[in-house]
């Protein structure tokens, strides 16, 4: 690979995106492949952590796979892979499971919030999810991971167990920094405008969908909870339109200025369909190619297998040092 720094970041197998996800990160990722070395995992190991359907979890790990492609991830320019495809990955969890403390992942806020959420099932890999994490990072040294806020406090200890590995061992990981992306917006639920759009909301016209199909897109947007006044413009208190400002401005590249300009004297009905119809139009092109990948499953597996091959040379490479660094004996 060319000698750029190094990205890595794994994608929950959801099977689609929340709008509020492409406006604010994935629609970035397809750009940065010019600039850094790419390397993308749909981490279907860490999905099993909680309960899944069989068959539910392979069907949404190819439709993640094909979206990522859609979105603009180039197989030819980054690495895509499927994580439960390289063994290298489990491999490096186990000593880096044995380089964490018990205390620290006791910790970590995101089990504590699972285990309430799921008191019937609190097993180790929900506990040991975050040293995974580590080792998907570390197994290629990466030098940035763009992280959400909730995946901070992971990081910051795939940092802490890849600086304590380096003292035990002598210097070998590299220590990863958060990448964080020029802010995209940050995109609201479109019922309850205060809180973030998110795909686990009970009421389906909160979210957008990016493979929902124009006329569902646009029956969402015409229900988008707004306030009493009929003034389209930017100001504090109307959350419900600045919302809808923000997302029609991150998908036509208009200003807020402009906007206002464009629907002055007229209702919400009318900007609630112009935002509707120019996120539909958005996402067309997303939609028509995840709709060709996704039938040609020989295409995609063509893919996969390339990226997994590409994953598996490089991390094993990393894999074999660790081993003899903890004092395993050469094969
Ligand atoms: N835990 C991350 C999430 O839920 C997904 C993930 C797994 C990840 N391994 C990663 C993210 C490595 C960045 C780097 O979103």
């Amino acid at each position: 690979m060319e000698d750029k720094k190094l990205i890595f970041s794994g994608i929950q197998p959801t099977g689609t995106f929340t709008l509020g996800n492409y406006i604010g990160a994935v629609r970035n990722w397809g750009p940065l492949q010019d600039d850094y070395n790419c390397i993308y995992c749909v981490v279907d190991m860490h999905a099993i952590t909680v309960r899944q359907e069989p068959a539910k979890l392979r069907q949404n790990t190819l439709n993640s796979y094909a979206l990522l492609m859609a979105c603009g991830i180039d197989v030819e320019k980054s690495i895509l892979f499927i994580q439960s495809h390289v063994k290298t990955h489990a491999e490096l969890n186990w000593i880096l499971c044995c380089n964490t403390q018990f205390g620290e992942l006791s910790r970590m806020t995101q089990f504590k919030d699972k285990s309430k959420k799921h008191p019937d099932d609190i097993n180790a890999g929900l506990f040991t999810y975050p040293s995974l994490m580590a080792a998907d990072i570390l197994a290629y040294n990466a030098d940035l991971v763009p992280v959400g806020v909730d995946q901070k406090q992971h990081l910051e200890l795939a940092r802490n167990i890849a600086q304590r590995f380096n003292q035990r061992y002598g210097d070998f990981f590299t220590v990863p920094e958060p990448y964080i992306a020029e802010v995209g917006a940050k995109v609201m639920s479109l019922q309850e405008p205060s809180k973030k759009m998110s795909k686990s909301d009970d009421n389906p016209n909160a979210v957008i969908l990016i493979l929902d199909d124009k006329d569902t897109i646009i029956r969402k947007f015409k229900r988008a909870v707004t306030d009493s006044e009929a003034e389209v413009v930017y100001r504090e208190g109307k959350d419900g339109i600045n919302n809808l400002m923000t997302i029609y401005s991150s998908v036509t590249g208009k200003d807020f200025k402009s906007i206002e300009a464009e629907f002055a004297g007229k209702g919400y009905g009318d900007f609630k369909l112009a935002v509707g119809e120019a996120v539909a139009d958005h996402l067309e092109p997303v939609r028509t190619e995840f709709a060709r990948l996704i039938q040609d499953k020989a295409y995609l597996k063509e893919c996969y297998t390339a990226g997994a091959e590409k994953a598996l040379r490089y991390s094993q490479r990393t894999l074999n040092k660790v081993y003899r660094k903890v004092g395993f004996v050469d094969r």
